[in-house]
């Protein structure tokens, strides 16, 4: 039988932070809201591009494996925020990396997308097709964030991870998973003005609006993820005080706490990144494990279960077990390039951008276009 080991991991982390006091000097909220209602602090604002940051986790994961580019037969990048809708962007790593053998293919799942992308890497690894993949989490939101409604510019924040799967003997990696999808609600969360649904329809493409029910995605997002979790334990006959660590997608502490406790295992076993870094979509489950890496947290034949929700609503939940190595078999030099403004400032030139190009087209708003 063969598996789907995780031999490396790499994250990639934006370096200027947007705290709720940054928030507060141009919406309506303060840190007491946030904090009390999340569980965040701060987020981290993106100078780069997705990919740029994908490439450079791709690099720091690459190396923790010990695995050469050259060497990668496939990519699966996870993400809402492609570059651009033509050509993919796993493609644009893939070129960058130098991973002339890869197959590469992006997967948006929203949230989930990190999740998704892992299943699929292990599927086309456990059936023979590849023997080597790169599976990347990554989220540049801060570009089409609503920034002037509170409801959701205080959630979000912006990052990147990466881990290597190979192909194993050994019972490791993904061993099994719930896959989901609650489409009766995807309508609680959408970003209108990107993508072709616009096109010829007098809006700038870009200019963002949100529709976000959060109470119901919070209601939905639980009974999603304990379902999910419940199922997967069942699909492999684990009970939850074996699973020895839990990493969770990072929407908003109160949801984690919620799914934890009706899944059964304590808060001390949960990785949480929530405070630090909001909530960055496809990049909360990748970077958490990374982090959980960096800091001990993982022991060797750990079992770890991943829950995740995200728009769709997509629902999943995985269980992977660890291999031996806890610790990266070497190291990249990879860095993204030095940022010299504040996030505070980059916020304000997104959100003068936006404004200027509004007001100089006379455009419609996103939010009157019909959609399903
Ligand atoms: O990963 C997928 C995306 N993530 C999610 O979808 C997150 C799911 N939902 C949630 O995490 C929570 O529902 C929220 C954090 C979004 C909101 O928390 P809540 O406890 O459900 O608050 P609420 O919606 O009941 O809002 C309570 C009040 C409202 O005021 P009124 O109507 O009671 O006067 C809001 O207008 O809080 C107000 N409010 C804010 N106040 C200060 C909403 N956003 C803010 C804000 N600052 N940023």
């Amino acid at each position: 039988m063969t598996y789907a080991a995780i031999t490396g991991w790499g994250k990639c982390m934006p370096p200027a932070v947007l705290s709720n006091a940054d928030l507060s000097t141009f919406l309506d909220t303060g840190d007491e809201w946030i904090t009390s209602r999340t569980g965040m602090k701060e987020r981290r604002i993106s100078h780069v591009s997705a990919t740029e940051m994908a490439v450079v986790a791709a690099r720091r994961a690459l190396a923790c494996a010990g695995v050469d580019a050259a060497d990668v037969e496939l990519i699966v990048y996870g993400s809402c925020s492609a570059d651009e809708q033509v050509p993919n962007s796993a493609s644009g790593v893939q070129a960058a990396l130098g991973a002339t053998k890869a197959a590469s293919m992006d997967v948006n799942t929203a949230c989930t997308s990190f999740l998704y992308s892992l299943s699929t890497a292990t599927a086309l690894i456990r059936t023979g097709v590849v023997k080597t993949a790169l599976v990347i989490g990554v989220e540049i939101i801060s570009p089409f964030m609503d920034w002037d409604n509170r409801n959701v510019a205080v959630l979000f924040g912006d990052g990147c991870a990466a881990v290597v799967v190979q192909a194993s003997d050994k019972e490791e990696g993904v061993l099994g998973e719930q896959l989901g999808c609650l489409a009766d609600a995807r309508q609680t969360l959408r970003v209108r003005g990107m993508g072709t649904a616009y096109t010829n329809r007098n809006v700038m493409s870009g200019d963002t609006e949100w529709d976000f029910d959060g109470q119901e995605i919070f209601k939905r997002a639980v009974q999603g993820m304990v379902q999910a979790s419940q199922a997967v334990m069942k699909k492999c006959g684990v009970t939850p005080d074996q699973i020895d660590l839990v990493v969770p997608h990072q929407a908003n502490l109160r949801i984690i706490e919620a799914v934890v406790s009706r899944s059964g295992v304590p808060m001390d076993k949960v990785m949480l990144t929530v405070e630090r870094y909001g909530n960055m979509s496809a990049a909360t489950v990748p970077v958490a494990l990374a982090e959980a890496l960096e800091e001990g947290r993982m022991k060797p034949g750990a079992l770890v279960l991943l829950p995740a929700f995200g728009a769709g609503l997509t629902v999943c939940a995985h269980l992977v077990r660890w291999g031996d190595r806890v610790t990266p078999l070497g190291l990249s030099a990879a860095e993204l390039p030095p940022l010299k403004k504040t996030a505070l400032e980059l916020v304000q030139e997104i959100r003068s951008h936006k404004a200027r190009a509004q007001s100089a087209a006379g455009l419609r708003s996103a939010r009157l276009i019909e959609t399903v």
